[in-house]
């Protein structure tokens, strides 16, 4: 199949544009995708891309000059990065005149991450001869992202929480952890209220990674509700290597409570920006009748 590119030649004139209809131009190639995208690098040449064409096992696209004069075409060199996976070279292209550069774009680097595959884009900024290495956006593509997750929960095991809210409280997090079987995450839990306990530490569900042994034998504390000190314990103790926490693992905390602080001596405000510069990042699940604090996001189970 060949592909084709029509190009009228516009002529600018002192009161406005003329199209030259009569004579029209034809770039042809025979790469998939060519003409997809064109533009204009200076009065005699356009740049065409052909973002489809396979040019390697893991190299999409390509980039042509062609040249009004003899209305031929030829591919610009471009020695593509290793990790330019598949990036659909020239689906999108700019050009600026005075001085003329050429940027063109592949929107859609592959980049494996495990079982995920996610979609980057580089660019490529040339000099007006086309001819010399251009510069590359970004660098580098960034790193895959973290997978692995150091997850805490704080359960209020206060007076205030009813008996059988409690239960469905075991319950909730023994499923959500299950949830993450077959996946690095690791689990801790603390439950609070006058009192601080610690029915597991990351170490600790390393050594045995079934929740229900873990949660099922849990029994409320009763008490006060003091959630502001207990988030204070989680961020200085259990998110600490000494009981397991890993160095480059994402701080999650999930606060599971009914909202309402009671008898405690801190306030959020002395603890949260503790737990952000450890890089803690927070969730509340309120129970029951829940007033929540100025912490994040807030869902409701009853
Ligand atoms: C093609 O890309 C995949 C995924 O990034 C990689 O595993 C493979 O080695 C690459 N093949 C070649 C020939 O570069
Ligand atoms: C890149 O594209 C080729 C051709 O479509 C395909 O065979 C190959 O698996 C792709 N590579 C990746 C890593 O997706």
């Amino acid at each position: 199949m060949t592909f084709k590119v029509l190009l009228v030649t516009f002529l600018a004139l002192c009161h406005g544009f003329n199209l030259d209809t009569e004579n029209p131009i034809t770039f042809q190639e025979n790469a998939r995708g060519f003409g997809q995208s064109v533009v204009q690098l200076d009065g005699s040449r356009v740049v065409v891309a052909a973002p489809q064409e396979a040019k390697n096992v893991n190299q999409t696209g390509g980039l042509y000059k062609c040249d009004y004069s003899t209305s031929k075409c030829e591919p610009i060199f471009l020695k593509v990065p290793r990790e330019a996976v598949n990036m659909s070279l020239g689906l999108s292209l700019a050009a600026t005149t005075g001085p003329s550069q050429l940027l063109a774009c592949g929107p859609t680097v592959h980049q494996n991450c495990k079982e995920n595959t996610y979609v980057n884009g580089l660019c490529f900024l040339f000099d007006s001869t086309l001819l010399k290495p251009p510069q590359q956006f970004p660098e580098t593509l960034r790193e895959c992202p973290q997978q692995e997750s150091d997850i805490v929960f704080l359960i209020d095991g206060s007076g205030s929480i009813d008996p059988t809210d409690f239960v469905k409280m075991k319950e909730f997090v023994s499923t959500v952890m299950e949830q993450f079987k077959k996946s690095k995450t690791l689990f801790s839990l603390m439950q609070y209220s006058d009192e601080f306990r610690t029915h597991f530490t990351f170490d600790a569900f390393k050594r045995n990674p079934n929740p229900r042994d873990h949660v099922n034998p849990i029994s409320q504390l009763k008490g006060r509700t003091k959630t502001a000190s207990g988030i204070r314990e989680v961020v200085r103790r259990l998110f600490h290597k000494t009981n397991g926490a890993r160095e480059g693992a994402v701080k999650i905390l999930v606060v599971i409570t009914d909202g309402e602080k009671f008898g405690d001596p801190l306030d959020y405000e002395d603890v949260i920006p503790e737990a952000d510069r450890a890089g803690v990042i927070r969730y509340v699940i309120g129970v029951g009748n829940v007033v929540i604090g100025p912490d994040t996001s807030v869902k409701i189970f009853n």
